[in-house]
């Protein structure tokens, strides 16, 4: 089984017994409580929330609440539609909203150069190589020129997590690069993986 389908087992199996305190991933930080890693993490997505933002393994919502408040629409996106169910059973939901199931990573109802800012957070870390790719080749699609997308991923070297899928940081960066999407500044360090923002360049015209 791909560890992103174990993900999508648990959340399910949480939803099913409305344990809201374990849901994915809440159960590593409430951004409302104290967290180690918050200044970071809500720093690099906060400030990003303008226009509409898509989200990239919604789960409990642990992010996803702030996207909703700020953005003019939201699209949440997660394996299962059990984000869905958790989402709208414990935050207000914009009627804007869009949810999207996607269990192979492709986003068909997302037009093109339409997305102002890609946020994804715990999740990347989890996807095999071809889930990773055709999601970024995804992003590159819908991602507005200048937009950004801003990625939590768990990088090449000995870390203590077996269950995380690594990716080299220099190759990421030259597929990324491919695909029209620039590494931004520095990464910051979150539990020993990278949280890193691409631009998405200019979009040649037709
Ligand atoms: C550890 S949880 C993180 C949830 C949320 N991003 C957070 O930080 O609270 C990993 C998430 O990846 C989701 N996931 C698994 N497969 C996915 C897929 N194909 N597309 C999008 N999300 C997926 C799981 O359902 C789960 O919500």
């Amino acid at each position: 089984m791909r560890e992103s389908d174990k993900q999508v087992s648990g959340l399910e199996a949480y939803v099913e017994r409305g344990d809201f305190s374990r849901y994915y991933g809440i159960q590593y930080g409430d951004p409302r409580g104290a967290w180690p890693w918050k200044e970071p993490v809500l720093g690099a997505l906060l400030p990003n929330i303008a226009g509409t933002v898509l989200e990239i393994g919604s789960g409990g919502g642990r992010w996803g609440q702030y996207i909703m408040e700020h953005a003019d629409k939201a699209i949440l996106v997660d394996g299962t539609p059990a984000s869905e169910a958790a989402i709208r059973g414990h935050f207000t939901v914009p009627q804007s909203t869009e949810f999207i199931v996607s269990p192979d990573g492709l986003l068909p109802t997302v037009p093109d150069a339409s997305v102002d800012f890609v946020w994804s957070f715990d999740t990347f870390v989890h996807f095999d190589a071809d889930l990773f790719w055709t999601y970024c080749k995804e992003v590159a699609r819908v991602l507005r020129s200048g937009g950004q997308f801003v990625l939590y991923y768990a990088w090449d070297r000995d870390a203590a997590k077996p269950f995380f899928r690594y990716y080299d940081p220099k190759q990421v960066e030259a597929k990324m690069k491919r695909l029209g999407l620039k590494h931004q500044d520095e990464d910051a360090i979150v539990m020993d993986a990278r949280l890193s923002t691409w631009k998405r360049s200019q979009r040649r015209k037709r």
